[in-house]
């Protein structure tokens, strides 16, 4: 498990790489892929998104900064948005804080999946079957390792492990075991500082949607700068 703004090209080079921003970018990814989305298409900067608007067809333009909806933008980051209707055959342009950032930051790992707690087991099922290194890119908040990314990646670990025995680092066995000693797992993430803010600005039914565990079999992957469905 290593943080976004500690990865660099050697950290992940060769290896398959799993973001993960369960509080809600790639929760949101894997929800437009799972309704239809033809891709997305993750941007780190609102001006690329707006760029890259006028280059390519059927645009939905998706996204948040502060948590909120960016100004012009047809979706804010609420998974509950992105619903076949808004999606379903669309390219969508998504721009957030520190979850487009993370899955760019990863770029050069051999193959990068989208994780969150929504299919952390079919995260899992696909890290394993590509049968090299996994490392675990926890996009954080500002930088820093955030708790409602480290126990996914504990979730994601667990069901790796249930498929094939594995050499873990100390941090991997460590949200491992916060994941097996917090099964209740709003009890551990209502803790996190994200989680907070998106409980003040109303939005508890997305942190509802986004700690639902394992009822995706949906695995995004980024390859040459686009998010589809991994097969
Ligand atoms: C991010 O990428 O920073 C987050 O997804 C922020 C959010 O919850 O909207």
């Amino acid at each position: 498990i290593t943080c976004a703004d500690h990865v660099s090209p050697e950290s992940v080079k060769g290896n398959t790489a799993v973001v993960v921003d369960t509080l809600r970018a790639t929760s949101v990814i894997i929800t437009a892929i799972s309704h239809g989305a033809k891709s997305v298409v993750p941007m780190t900067s609102v001006e690329e998104a707006l760029e890259t608007k006028k280059k390519l067809e059927n645009v939905v333009l998706g996204g948040e900064r502060k948590a909120r909806l960016i100004d012009g933008f047809d979706l804010s980051n609420s998974p509950k948005e992105y619903t076949a209707s808004a999606v379903a055959e669309k390219n969508v342009v998504l721009t957030t804080t520190n979850g487009t950032k993370a899955i760019a930051r990863s770029s050069s790992a051999a193959r990068i999946f989208i994780g969150a707690l929504r299919n952390a087991r079919a995260v899992a099922e696909a890290a394993v079957a590509e049968e090299r290194d996994a490392v675990i890119v926890n996009a954080g908040t500002g930088g820093e390792f955030s708790m409602d990314d480290f126990i996914t990646a504990g979730a994601i670990i667990a069901h790796m492990l249930e498929l094939k025995p594995a050499e873990l680092t100390d941090v991997a066995k460590t949200a491992l075991i916060i994941y097996e000693t917090h099964r209740d797992l709003r009890s551990y993430i209502q803790e996190a500082h994200h989680y907070g803010v998106l409980e003040e600005l109303g939005l508890s039914e997305d942190l509802d949607f986004c700690l639902q565990e394992s009822v995706e079999d949906i695995v995004p992957e980024y390859k040459n700068g686009i998010i589809k469905q991994h097969f």
